[in-house]
């Protein structure tokens, strides 16, 4: 696990998009994991700059989002998909049927997980995978659990998730309480990693996850068994390291 501490959050958004548009200079066709929460959109403002300014080209680029609260209509402001467009993709050229979220307005959510793994798969597996992180330490939707899932799959969010996630709807109760994600196995099959963690509310989580033990009830450190993930943090983040 490489660890980049950047000074400020802009800094660790320019670093992680810097990233991001090497992986896809290097490779037009790539296929790019993406993540929501407030910790990416910076990165996705620079991506956007990038794009403006002629240096990033989106057209051959294929997108897998991690997650998606279940049920939730695309239209909600609250959804992922409504994020991820707001954010990213109604600004840069990327193709819509390039662009996948798991579905939150699917009838059957068992099928759709099945068929968003199998499409991750026939496309050849996530290139990069850009990950925030909860407070609890869940990546995507997996929650602190004694098992975690190996692939996409409808999950029961945690008090704690739905406590933290309050603050983007009215209330809690209003937060679903239920979400599509993709499992670990879908994460740790991504052929390297970007793991963003960002401001003082995040230094804890990140000193568990550098304490090096692996386990399933901090869903990140499985990330220690991945060869190639790059975790960038500021320093506030960074300040119990
Ligand atoms: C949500 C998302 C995660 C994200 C996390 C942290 O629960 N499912 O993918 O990493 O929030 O969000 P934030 O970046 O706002 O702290």
């Amino acid at each position: 696990m490489k660890k980049i501490i950047a000074k400020t959050y802009d800094d660790v958004s320019k670093v992680g998009a810097d990233m991001l548009a090497d992986v896809i200079r290097n490779k037009p066709r790539a296929i790019i994991g993406l993540a929501t929460g407030s910790t990416p959109i910076g990165m996705y403002k620079k991506l956007v700059e990038y794009h403006q300014n002629k240096t990033l080209d989106f057209s051959q680029v294929t997108a897998f989002n991690l997650d998606e609260y279940y049920p939730i209509l695309n239209s909600n402001p609250q959804s992922y998909h409504y994020f991820m467009w707001e954010h990213l993709f109604a600004h840069i050229n990327m193709k819509a049927e390039m662009i996948n979220l798991p579905n939150g307005q699917c009838e059957d959510p068992q099928a759709e997980c099945a068929a968003y793994e199998k499409k991750i798969a026939q496309m050849g597996g996530i290139d990069v995978q850009v990950l925030g992180i909860g407070n609890n330490g869940h990546i995507g939707f997996n929650e602190p659990a004694s098992h975690l899932a190996l692939a996409t799959h409808l999950t029961s969010l945690s008090k704690s998730t739905i406590e933290a996630n309050a603050r983007f709807f009215s209330s809690a109760a209003e937060v679903p309480t239920q979400a599509l994600t993709m499992g670990m196995g879908t994460i740790m099959q991504a052929k390297s990693i970007i793991l963003l963690i960002t401001g003082s509310n995040k230094a804890a989580v990140a000193k568990e996850i550098f304490r090096g033990q692996v386990t399933t009830e901090i869903p990140a450190s499985l990330l220690h068994l991945h060869q190639n993930v790059t975790v960038l943090l500021d320093e506030a983040a960074a300040a119990l390291l």
